[in-house]
């Protein structure tokens, strides 16, 4: 794999260099668009900015978030306005290249952590927005951490072959044929949201694979214990194994408020919704979710059937252990447990999240925030790797719900 992706980097960066995809012209001066500091607030927060540049317990936006990824581990940079340490000396058209095409006024390219692919999607007003906003941002002088990446990915330059070959830079076009509200919710989706970075799958070398957009991703992320383990965004297109029986109002709701009939917020979507798209306006909640229920249904590769005894096993366990609060039938209960029938959690192409749930217990944010519902414990000590594969098995394929099975190995590598 290796080999092969030096191979593909090389070739591409020879190609990139016939093809030349520096495309971006600079924008026009920043008094010429209608920006705001109040707008750019939003969008920062729409964006999620703080949550990747702000370490716990460190300071607004001074960078040094670790992220753990197949290519190694890297730490956001200081994006405050201070001069030696973070952006203060950066111009619009600075920044403006840095959220287009990934890369910094030196020339240096940008890891894709940062999700410029995403923002690349923003209008020019918008990103201008953004540039008023953080350059209000007080100043901390705070050094970025050093990278620990492994070759060849630690070589900066092949970004070049990897934008040439994956990083489109075009901003979003409205399709003509859907609603305003539509085209607004893809808009954010797509863009600011950047919800494709974990609930769209990615080829092996980390880029985004179109096709099957928003139908499951899988990234590394802290569990309750604080260690990195897989995590798997769930399949958010209206199939049956995504988000089929929510409705708009179910989604945004979720959204806005970290609760719906189907679910409670936990795992890494804690930070989205609390950090985030709490701060949703109703409209743009509202579009959002009429873009998600307006997607092609779609769900990733074939399905392969559960062993019988693997099934009866896991039946017992979940009678023992799960079914007075998913119910027997998993439909849930309002106050015991959400539903396990339909669930997008259950049935994603990767179990990770499940198996988290199971190991570590839902992982629910902190107060304020409420949730009138008992609390589910962590089942990792209580049952072996094959009672907790058995009953996953068991889950993803009873109460009509469709997904393939889980093997003990796959939990190990959670533990
Ligand atoms: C998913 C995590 C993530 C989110 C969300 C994110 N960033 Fe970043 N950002 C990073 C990482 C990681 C880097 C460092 C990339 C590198 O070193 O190549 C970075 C780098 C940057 C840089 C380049 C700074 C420099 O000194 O090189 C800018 C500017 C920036 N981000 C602005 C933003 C803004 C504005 C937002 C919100 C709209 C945002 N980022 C949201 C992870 C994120
Ligand atoms: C940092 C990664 C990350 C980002 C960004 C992200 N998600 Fe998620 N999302 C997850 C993971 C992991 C899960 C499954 C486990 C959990 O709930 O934490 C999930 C679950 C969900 C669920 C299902 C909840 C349930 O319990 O069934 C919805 C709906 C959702 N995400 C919507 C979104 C939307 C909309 C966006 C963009 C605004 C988004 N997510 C951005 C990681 C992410
Ligand atoms: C004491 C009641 C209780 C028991 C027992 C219990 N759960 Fe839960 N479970 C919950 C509650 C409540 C939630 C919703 C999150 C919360 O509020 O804690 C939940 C959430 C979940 C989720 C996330 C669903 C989603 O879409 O967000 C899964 C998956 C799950 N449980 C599976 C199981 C399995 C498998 C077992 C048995 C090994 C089990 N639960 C045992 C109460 C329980």
């Amino acid at each position: 794999m290796l080999f092969a992706a030096i191979v593909i980097l090389c070739g591409a960066v020879l190609s990139g260099f016939v093809l030349q995809r520096d495309d971006v012209a600079d924008p026009a001066p920043l008094a010429q668009y209608a920006a705001s500091v109040e707008q750019g607030r939003y969008l920062a927060l729409i964006g999620n900015c703080a949550s990747c540049h702000t370490a716990p317990g460190g300071k607004p936006y001074a960078g040094g978030v670790e992220f753990q990824t197949p290519f190694g581990t890297l730490y956001s940079t200081n994006i405050t306005t201070d001069v030696e340490t973070g952006i203060g000396s950066w111009s619009f058209t600075d920044f403006y290249h840095a959220m287009k095409r990934g890369i910094r006024p030196d020339g240096v390219h940008l890891y894709p952590a940062f999700p410029y692919s995403a923002y690349a999607r923003l209008t020019d007003a918008d990103i201008a927005s953004l540039y008023l906003y953080i350059n209000t941002v007080a100043p901390q002088n705070v050094q970025a951490r050093p990278n620990a990446l492994h070759f060849p990915y630690s070589i900066r330059p092949l970004l070049y072959a990897w934008k040439a070959l994956f990083h489109d830079t075009a901003v979003y076009e409205p399709d003509a044929t859907r609603s305003a509200s539509w085209n607004r919710g893809a808009y954010l989706t797509q863009g600011l949201g950047h919800c494709g970075a974990c609930h769209t799958p990615r080829n092996f070398l980390g880029a985004e694979i179109q096709d099957l957009a928003l139908t499951g991703g899988v990234y590394l992320d802290r569990v309750k214990t604080g260690k990195f383990r897989a995590w798997s965004g769930v399949n958010l297109t209206p199939h049956h194994t995504g988000l089929a029986q929510w409705t708009e109002d179910d989604i945004a709701a979720y959204l806005q408020s970290g609760q719906s009939r189907h679910a409670v917020v936990h795992g890494p979507m804690n930070e989205v919704v609390m950090n985030s798209t709490r701060h949703l306006s109703d409209v743009d909640a509202g579009a959002m979710a009429a873009y998600l229920k307006g997607i092609p249904s779609q769900q990733q590769g074939n399905v392969a059937a559960a062993d019988p005894s693997t099934l009866d096993a896991g039946e017992i366990v979940y009678t023992v252990h799960c079914g007075s609060c998913h119910l027997p039938t998993g439909l849930g209960d309002e106050v015991l447990g959400v539903a396990l029938a339909g669930s997008a959690i259950v049935q994603a192409a990767n179990p990770s999240s499940l198996l988290n749930v199971i190991l570590y217990g839902p992982h629910l944010p902190a107060p304020p925030f409420v949730v009138n519902r008992t609390q589910m414990k962590m089942f990792g000590k209580r049952l072996s790797d094959e009672d907790i594969a058995s009953v996953a098995t068991y889950v993803r394929a009873s109460f009509g719900n469709t997904a393939g099975p889980v093997t003990p190995e796959q939990v190990y590598a959670q533990r």
